[in-house]
C-alpha cells in the first residue's frame, strides 16, 4: 500500500451514495444541493447525519429553519444532480433554471424532485464544527420510497453520476 490522499479514497470506495438535499429558504424557494456525505446514525430514535461546506446556502438555511429533505435522485435526474453540485442557491433557483419538476410531500413545507426513488423528511438536531465542513444531525420524522425509480450514485470518486449497472 502506498499513502494517499483523504480525498483520493474516495476512488475506491466508488460507487458512493449521492444526494440532493432540499431546503427552502426565506422566500420559499426549495433549493438543491448534491451531497454524497450522508449516513444512517441511529434506527431508535431514528437519526441521520450529513456533512456540508461552512459557506453553502444549504447549511444556512437549514440552520435557519430546521426542516431539510434529504432525497435520493432516480436516474432521469444525473444531468442536474451535477449542476446542482456545481452551483449555489444563493444566486440562482436551481430547480427552476436546470428544469426539475418538483413534487409536494404530505405535512412538508419542502418541495422535492419528482423523479426521486427515496425521500427523508427531517428535522435539525444539532450541528457540530468538524473542521472545513459542519455536519448536521437531524431526527428523521417521514421515510418515502418510490421503486419505480433507479436510484443514481456517484462513481469514480465524485466526478459521474449514473444508476448501478444491471
Ligand atoms: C456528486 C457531488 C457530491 C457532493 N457532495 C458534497 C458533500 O457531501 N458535502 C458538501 O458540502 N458538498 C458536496 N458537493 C458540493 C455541493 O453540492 C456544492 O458546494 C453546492 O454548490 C452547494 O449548493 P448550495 O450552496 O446551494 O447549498 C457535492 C457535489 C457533487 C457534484
Amino acid at each position: 500500500m502506498k499513502p494517499i490522499p483523504l480525498l483520493d479514497v474516495a476512488k475506491v470506495t466508488s460507487p458512493n451514495p449521492v444526494t440532493l438535499i432540499c431546503s427552502r429558504n426565506a422566500e420559499g424557494v426549495t433549493n438543491l444541493a448534491a451531497v454524497s456525505w450522508w449516513t444512517y446514525l441511529s434506527i431508535e430514535p431514528a437519526v441521520i447525519g450529513f456533512a456540508m461546506m461552512k459557506p453553502s446556502y444549504t447549511g444556512e438555511t437549514v440552520r435557519a429553519n430546521k426542516n431539510v429533505v434529504l432525497t435520493i435522485p432516480g436516474e432521469a435526474l444525473a444531468k442536474q444532480v451535477m449542476q446542482c453540485g456545481c452551483s449555489t442557491g444563493r444566486t440562482k433557483s436551481k430547480a427552476r433554471d436546470f428544469g426539475i419538476e418538483l413534487k409536494s410531500l404530505p405535512d412538508c413545507d419542502i418541495q422535492i424532485p419528482v423523479h426521486s426513488a427515496a425521500a427523508i423528511q427531517c428535522r435539525l438536531r444539532e450541528f457540530v464544527d468538524v473542521g472545513d465542513h459542519y455536519f448536521y444531525i437531524c431526527n428523521v420524522e417521514n421515510v418515502y420510497a418510490d421503486d419505480q425509480e433507479r436510484p443514481l450514485f456517484a462513481w469514480n470518486g465524485y466526478s459521474k453520476i449514473a444508476p448501478l449497472q444491471k
